[in-house]
C-alpha cells in the first residue's frame, strides 16, 4: 500500500508535545541490554521520536543514529540537552534511509507495527538486514496480541482521571487486516484532545517469517527487559533477529 509521506508523521506531529509527559519512563533494563547489544556502536533505532530510548543510550557512551517520520518529534530531540549528538534522518524507517552497517538496529515501543501492511513490514526487514554488520542483531520490541481486550471488536479503557482530568483510549479490532484503530483521547474542561494511532499487529511466528524472507534468523526472544523467557503468559516479545 503506498502512503502519503504525512500519514507516517502524523502520529508524531499530533503527539509531539504531550509524548515525553505521557510516556516519560524507560525501563533502565531495556538501556542495560541495548547498550550491551550495542557495544560502542553505532546503533540505529527506527522511529526515534524524541529519544527517549537513544539519549540515555547515547549517555551510555554508544554511539546512536536514528530515523524518524515527524519533524516534530525530532525537534523535541534536539532540543534535549546531547540531542545534537544524535545524527537523524527524516524518512520512513520501512526503507531504512540511512548510510552505513550497524551492529544493532532496534525498533522498541511497538513502533514496528507502526508499518501498516505485511509488505511494509517484511520491506522493512529486507532493509534491516542490508544495513546489519556480519555479526550485527535486529531488536524489536513488540507487544502480544491479545484478542481477550475485545468485545465485539471495540475495547474502551479509563487511562487516568481527576476532578478536571479524563484520558480514555478508544479501540477498534479488524482480524482481517490485524489492525488496531485506537484513538487517545483527553479531555480537559476546555474540551478534548485526538491523538489517533493505526497499528498493524503480528504474531510472533509471523515476525520470524518475515525475518526468514530477509535472511535474518531468530537468535533470542525475552519476555521482559530483564531477558526472562518469553512465555504463552508474556504481554510483551523482544526478538533478537541475526544474519
Ligand atoms: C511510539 S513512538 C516511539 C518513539 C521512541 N522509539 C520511543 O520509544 O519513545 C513512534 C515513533 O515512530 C515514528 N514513526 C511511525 N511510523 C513511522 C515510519 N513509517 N517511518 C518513520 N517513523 C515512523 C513516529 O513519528 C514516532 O516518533
Amino acid at each position: 500500500m503506498d502512503r502519503h509521506p504525512t500519514e507516517y508523521s502524523d502520529y508524531g506531529d499530533r503527539i509531539a508535545d504531550i509524548y515525553d509527559e505521557w510516556y516519560e519512563s524507560v525501563n533502565p533494563a531495556a538501556i542495560d541490554a541495548l547498550a550491551e547489544l550495542a557495544g560502542p556502536g553505532p546503533a540505529l533505532e527506527l522511529g526515534i521520536g524524541t529519544g527517549r530510548v537513544a539519549l540515555p543510550l547515547l549517555e551510555r557512551g554508544v554511539m546512536v543514529r536514528g530515523v524518524d517520520a515527524s519533524e516534530k518529534m525530532l525537534a523535541r530531540l534536539q532540543a534535549k540537552p546531547g540531542g545534537y549528538r544524535i545524527p537523524v534522518t527524516v524518512g520512513d524507517f520501512a526503507d531504512v534511509p540511512v548510510d552505513g552497517q550497524y551492529p544493532l538496529i532496534y525498533v522498541v515501543f511497538n513502533t514496528f507495527f507502526a508499518l501498516l501492511t505485511q509488505d511494509e513490514q517484511v520491506r522493512c526487514f529486507q532493509n534491516v538486514a542490508q544495513h546489519l554488520t556480519d555479526d550485527g542483531v535486529f531488536l524489536l520490541e513488540t507487544f502480544m496480541p491479545d484478542m481477550t481486550r475485545f468485545q465485539r471488536g471495540q475495547n474502551i479503557s479509563l487511562v487516568a482521571m481527576d476532578d478536571g482530568y479524563l484520558r480514555i483510549d478508544v479501540t477498534q479490532h479488524d482480524p482481517v487486516r490485524q489492525h488496531i484503530y485506537s484513538q487517545h483521547v483527553a479531555w480537559t474542561e476546555s474540551g478534548a484532545r485526538f491523538y489517533p494511532v493505526r497499528l498493524r499487529y503480528a504474531w510472533p511466528s509471523e515476525l520470524d517469517l518475515m525475518a526468514r524472507l530477509a535472511g535474518l534468523r531468530l537468535a533470542e526472544r525475552w519476555g521482559d527487559w530483564d531477558k526472562r523467557p518469553f512465555t504463552a503468559e508474556s504481554k510483551k516479545l523482544i526478538s533478537l533477529y541475526r544474519k
